[in-house]
């Protein structure tokens, strides 16, 4: 494998003067749940000859870093149910040690987490997403089909116990765990957790009507205002999140609402799939075929490749959520594209 880390080449700098710094990879499409409003219950998954080996991966990455690239986020699906997994962590933590890389971090269902957990945090990871939209089994079971609930808050506390500071991801689903977010907000800061709500978004068929499923983070702001005083923190991650501090549990909470507010200006990263599709927004179909360059013409045409991609990164998405709009507004799945 060519480690191209050694040479810096030019950044990745899109028509608006946005530089690409961040990026998110989707290891596997697998997940072991079934979220409703992310998947349907008989997912057909992609053949397996489709997806990038852990080596594609790795060395798309490499190039990413040679780039410019300083923070790398593993999503999938779920990245722990993908074999070998460990094994490029362990290499893209051999950056952070090197200091070629700043962090590298995690999004995770946490079903795996506890066995995962050491090589972790052996391999340099500091920050884990755990997406987690209900404590209560039964809704649990109700939201992703499976009875995973325990296995979860194992995985949150192994991690935590190795020393991994956790962020839970919560979709904010009306009806269905729309009343237990104070009390999801006041757990996860009791334990020292921050939290981001997540507002839906209008992507892949999913056999639930998202309409009915929408709950606008202006609103649960509001109600949570009636109990909480939140502060704004000006802290920004590049990413589309804003954050406030709850005054009465001293912990953070993140926002993220694709739908009430745009948030593309400062937008820094773009998403590799697990197909080796490159998407330069999550909310538009742009993409340039990174496998197809790396299969076809080898490893020293992504460059320019990359180049040509960027340069094409468009302003900002445009996601509206209609009733009954039939076509979700963007076709992949998030488990495809990589949250
Ligand atoms: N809308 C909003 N969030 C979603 N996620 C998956 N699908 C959707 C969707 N359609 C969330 C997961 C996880 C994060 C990666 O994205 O629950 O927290
Ligand atoms: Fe799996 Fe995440 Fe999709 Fe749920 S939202 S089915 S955990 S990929």
């Amino acid at each position: 494998m060519t480690n191209s880390t050694e040479r810096t080449d030019t950044p990745l700098i899109d028509a608006f003067g946005r530089q690409i710094t961040y990026v998110r990879v989707s290891v596997t499409d697998r997940c072991d749940l079934r979220c409703n409003y992310c998947m349907p219950e008989k997912m057909r998954f992609l053949p397996r000859k489709d997806l990038l080996t852990l080596e594609e991966l790795e060395q798309l990455i490499m190039t990413f870093i040679g780039r410019g690239a300083r923070r790398v986020r593993l999503t999938g699906g779920e990245p722990l149910v993908r074999k070998g997994i460990d094994t490029l962590i362990a290499r893209l933590g051999e950056q952070v040690a090197s200091g070629a890389l700043e962090e590298i971090t995690l999004t995770t269902n946490g079903t795996q987490l506890a066995r995962h957990a050491r090589s972790l945090a052996q391999a340099g990871i500091k920050r884990l997403n755990v997406s987690l939209d209900t404590l209560d089994p039964h809704k649990f079971h109700e939201i992703t089909r499976r009875d995973a609930l325990l296995d979860v808050l194992r995985g949150i506390d192994a991690a935590q116990a190795e020393g991994i500071r956790i962020k839970l991801n919560t979709v904010a689903l009306k009806d269905v765990n729309e009343d237990e977010l104070p009390d999801m907000i006041a757990w996860a800061h009791g334990r020292g957790h921050d939290m981001t709500l997540i507002e839906i978004m209008p992507m892949g068929a999913v056999d639930a009507d998202r309409y009915d499923q929408y709950l606008p983070l202006s609103q649960v702001r509001n109600n949570l205002e009636k109990h909480w005083t939140l502060q704004p923190l000006s802290m920004r991650t590049g990413g589309p999140a804003r954050y406030v501090e709850v005054e009465e549990t001293g912990g953070r909470l993140g926002f993220i609402t694709p739908l009430t507010q745009n948030f593309c200006d400062g937008c820094n990263r773009v998403r590799l799939t697990c197909t080796g599709q490159l998407y330069m927004c999550l909310g538009q179909e742009d993409r340039c075929d990174l496998r197809a360059v790396l299969r076809e013409q080898g490893p020293e045409a992504i460059a320019s490749a990359l180049d040509k991609a960027i340069a094409q990164k468009p302003k900002g998405h445009d996601f509206t959520i209609r009733r009954q709009s039939q076509k979700p507004a963007v076709p992949r799945t998030m488990s495809a594209t990589g949250g």
